[in-house]
C-alpha cells in the first residue's frame, strides 16, 4: 500500500509559491505524478491553486479528462495524437515545425484554433526548436492563424547540481531568444523554464511560471531542506518463521542464517517497484526497528531478518519507505543503495500497490 500524505503535497505546493512569489504553477503529473496517482494528486494541488497540469503523453492527459479535470494541460511529448488533442481540449508542446503545421492544418479543418506551447531547446539535447533556427520558426509558427501560442519553454539539463554554469547558459539562452522575439513583435503570455531545482535555486529563471514535478512529491537533489515526502510504502507480513542457523533463505540460496533465526516474508517484490538491486542490501522498518533484506528480492514478495526486532506479530506494520517510531526510510535512502534517482524509485512503485490518501 502506498500512503500518500495530501497534507505534504500542500506544504511542498507552499514551498513552490513562497519560492516564486506566488507565479503561476504548471504542476508535473506525469507518471501517475511520479507514481502518487495521478488523478488525486492533479484533483488535490488544484484544489490548493495550481493552473495548470503538465503530462508526458496525451494518453495521459484524456485519464485526467476522464477524471472531471478540466484545467489546461500540458502534454510534453506528443507527435501522433492529433484528434485526441482536439476532442480532450489539450494543449501540445511544439517542439518541430511540421508538427506546427499538422496542428495548424487540423485545426483549421475543424474550424478551430489550438492552444500550444512552444519549447526550444537550450541545451537539454532532448526535444525543442535548435537555438540557432528558432527565431525565424517561431516568426513563422506564430504566422500560423490557427495555432495560439500561450507559452515559450525550455528545459533544464542540470540545475540540480551546484555549478550552476551550464544553467545559467541555459537561462541566457532562452532570455535571449525571448528578446529576439519581442523586437519582432511576438509575446507571450507564458514563459517557463524552471523544474524543481531551479524553483529552488536559481530565481532569475523562475519567469511568470514554473514547472515543478519532483519538489511536489517532497524531493529534489540532495541536501535539499523543507520538503515533505508525501508517500509511505508500507506492507504486512505474510508468514514468520525460526529456522535453524544455515538455512537458506530466497532464490540463489544468497543469504544463509548464521544463526538460528526469525524471518518473516513480506508481499511485496520488485514487480512493484522494489528494486531487486536492493537484494541482501534494503531495509525495512518493523516496530521502529530496521530489519535487513535477507536474500534477493523475488517478484512478489521479499524475506527480512526479525531475529533483532522484538514483539513482532502479523499486525506489525512493515514501512519500505517513509517513517516508523524515530526510524525512517527514504526514496532518496533507496536511490543511494540501487544507483539511481529518488524520480525511478517513486515512478516504479507498480500498480498493484494501492494508493490510499491522508489528509
Ligand atoms: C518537460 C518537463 N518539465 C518539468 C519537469 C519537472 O522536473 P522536476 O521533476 O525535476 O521538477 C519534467 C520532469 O522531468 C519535464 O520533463
Amino acid at each position: 500500500m502506498a500512503e500518500i500524505d495530501l497534507k505534504a503535497l500542500s506544504h511542498n505546493l507552499g514551498v513552490v509559491k513562497k519560492k516564486t512569489g506566488n507565479t503561476n504553477v504548471i504542476a508535473v503529473v506525469k507518471a501517475d505524478a511520479y507514481g502518487h496517482g495521478a488523478i488525486s494528486v492533479a484533483k488535490h494541488l488544484i484544489q490548493k491553486g495550481v493552473s495548470t497540469l503538465g503530462v508526458a503523453f496525451t494518453s495521459e492527459a484524456i485519464l485526467l479528462r476522464e477524471a472531471g479535470i478540466t484545467c489546461p494541460i500540458l502534454v510534453f511529448f506528443d507527435r501522433n495524437s492529433t484528434v485526441e488533442l482536439f476532442n480532450y481540449k489539450l494543449t501540445p508542446v511544439v517542439f518541430d515545425i511540421n508538427r506546427a503545421r499538422e496542428l495548424s492544418r487540423e485545426a483549421y479543418k475543424q474550424n478551430t484554433v489550438i492552444p500550444v506551447h512552444l519549447k526550444v531547446d537550450t541545451g537539454m539535447g532532448r526535444v525543442g526548436l535548435t537555438l540557432n533556427n528558432a527565431l525565424q520558426e517561431i516568426v513563422k509558427i506564430s504566422s500560423m492563424k490557427n495555432l495560439r501560442i500561450e507559452g515559450l519553454m525550455s528545459h533544464f539539463s542540470e540545475a540540480d547540481i551546484q555549478d550552476k554554469d551550464f544553467a545559467h547558459q541555459q537561462v541566457a539562452s532562452f532570455l535571449g531568444l525571448v528578446k529576439s522575439l519581442k523586437k519582432a513583435q511576438i509575446h507571450f503570455k507564458h514563459l517557463h523554464i524552471a523544474n524543481s531545482a531551479a524553483v529552488l535555486t536559481m530565481p532569475e529563471a523562475h519567469c511568470n511560471m514554473v514547472r515543478p514535478g519532483i519538489m511536489l512529491y517532497g524531493y529534489a537533489f540532495p541536501g535539499v531542506k523543507g520538503l515533505k515526502p508525501a508517500l509511505s510504502l508500507k506492507s504486512r507480513i505474510v508468514l514468520m518463521k525460526k529456522v535453524a542457523k544455515g538455512t537458506p533463505i530466497s532464490y540463489g540460496r544468497t543469504f544463509i542464517t548464521n544463526r538460528r533465526s526469525s524471518i518473516a516474508t513480506v508481499p511485496i517484490g520488485y514487480a512493484d517497484g522494489y528494486n531487486r538491486h536492493l537484494s541482501n542490501k534494503g531495509e525495512v522498518l518493523i516496530n521502529g526497528h530496521r530489519a535487513p533484506v535477507a536474500g534477493r528480492v523475488c517478484m512478489d514478495t521479499i524475506m527480512v531478518d526479525i531475529t533483532n526486532i522484538p514483539s513482532v506479530s502479523y499486525e506489525s506494520e512493515v514501512v519500505l519507505i517513509g517513517r516508523q517510531g524515530r526510524e525512517k526510510i527514504t526514496a532518496d535512502d533507496i536511490a543511494d543503495k540501487t544507483g539511481t534517482i529518488p524520480y525511478e524509485v517513486l515512478t516504479s512503485i507498480g500498480q498493484r500497490v494501492s494508493r490510499i490518501y491522508t489528509k
